[in-house]
């Protein structure tokens, strides 16, 4: 299901898969008909549905969404907005004009209830939707949120929305296969129970002692003893950006702690092989690089014959763009090895939900394994807090000035 192809060089490391950090399961199903009928029920009644939701929150749903629904205009669905993801007022300004001539569905997502970036964005919405709608506004938006407590669930039941459930022992950037994640991508169209089906594969899949997911986890922190600072995760396909944001975040935030952890970094090719290329090939060598390829992506242009052949480019004549592409990946590969660049690669058959969902599991499964090696939790987020702490401060203070 999953072509793995490691590091010649890198010793194997022994892991013990009875460690309890190998048998976490991130996956908990959420009620997939009572999430596709809400999301049927958003694309008869909305143009719009806003997501509301920073982190874990937002990025799962938007890797996937974005995997999966065409670059120019999603046809499939309504679109897909977002905010709480930062703090720009110029941002939720354009988006509130945005809004206005279109039919709106909010999903406010937070597991915490409490984070400042989509608490701000849903206390404005909150108001421009009752604004609207009036009394129907309440119909309009569905919160995600912990089952019991938090400031959000406590708004959702004074309001009477409908409510979704983020599982308590279940951390934002692992859960994607909740309706944190599911929600959204059903919104946007995407097959949810082939998506979960490729989840629950490669749960089931990278269970055992021996799998892909242990030797990845295995090379990385046996590259990172070597003294590698930095994984790049890099692939060819645009519409994998997001889904480069979401890795990111599952190693960066999972890991690094107590001064350890690799640095994840991403690179989306070919795009960046004529920006941050020459570094990765010439630069400091501080650097491995996983590669992601989906061998099948459905849509497809062929290179025409031209009978002047002024550009020169008749020997690709015949020969499709994605198979160019997978090409230039083969050259890049082998390239940056020259350069002293270790490259992962990690192969799937075909871009569609199964395969996603089946990846996203993998990564999860082995950012898990890699933590245990680091001795860190995967599942906490102490740093965040640190800065989360320094702005209230701030804030608190400029109140009392403005009080003085
Ligand atoms: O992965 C995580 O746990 C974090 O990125 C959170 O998802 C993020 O901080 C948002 O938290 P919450 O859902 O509580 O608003």
């Amino acid at each position: 299901m999953i072509n793995y192809q490691s590091i010649n060089n890198i010793p194997k490391i022994k892991f013990n898969n009875s460690s309890n950090m190998s048998h976490y399961n991130p996956v908990t199903i959420g009620n997939l008909l009572t999430i596709q009928k809400v999301a049927n029920e958003v694309n008869s009644q909305a143009q719009i549905f806003l997501i509301i939701g920073v982190g874990g929150s937002f990025l799962g749903a938007r890797a996937v969404i974005d995997a999966l629904t065409p670059y120019f205009c999603n046809k499939k669905g309504v679109e897909i907005v977002y905010a709480g993801n930062n703090m720009s007022g110029a941002y939720l300004k354009e988006l509130l004009v945005y809004l206005d001539t279109k039919e709106v569905y909010v999903n406010v997502i937070s597991k915490s209830g409490s984070t400042m970036e989509p608490a701000l964005a849903f206390r404005v919405m909150k108001g421009y939707m009752e604004q609207r709608y009036g009394e129907t506004a309440r119909e309009r938006i569905l919160v995600t949120t912990d089952a019991e407590k938090g400031i959000l669930k406590m708004i959702a039941e004074k309001e009477g929305y409908r409510q979704f459930v983020v599982p308590s022992d279940v951390g934002g950037r692992f859960s994607v296969f909740t309706p944190v994640g599911l929600l959204p991508i059903a919104v946007a169209g995407i097959d949810i129970e082939a998506f979960v089906r490729g989840g629950r594969q490669a749960e089931l899949d990278f269970s055992g002692d021996s799998n892909s997911a242990i030797d990845y986890a295995c090379t990385r922190y046996a590259l990172y003893q070597q003294g590698y600072s930095v994984e790049i995760l890099a692939s060819f396909e645009p519409r994998l950006n997001k889904l480069h944001e979401w890795w990111k975040q599952l190693f960066g935030e999972s890991e690094g702690k107590e001064h350890k952890g690799l640095y994840p970094s991403t690179v989306n090719y070919s795009t960046d092989l004529h920006a941050i290329g020459q570094f990765i090939q010439d630069g400091s060598r501080i650097m491995f690089e996983t590669l992601i390829h989906f061998e099948e992506i459905d849509e497809d242009v062929d290179i025409p014959f031209s009978l002047d052949d002024m550009d020169g480019l008749n020997y690709l004549a015949g020969r499709s763009m994605n198979d160019i592409n997978a090409t230039s990946k083969d050259g890049v590969a082998l390239a940056h090895e020259e350069g002293g660049v270790p490259v992962i690669r990690i192969e799937l058959p075909k871009l569609d939900a199964y395969h996603v969902g089946y990846l996203m599991m993998f990564f999860m499964k082995s950012c898990g394994i890699s933590a245990s090696f680091l001795e860190v939790n995967p599942f906490d987020q102490p740093g965040v807090e640190a800065y989360k702490k320094k702005m209230l401060e701030l804030l608190k203070e400029d109140v009392v000035n403005v009080r003085e």
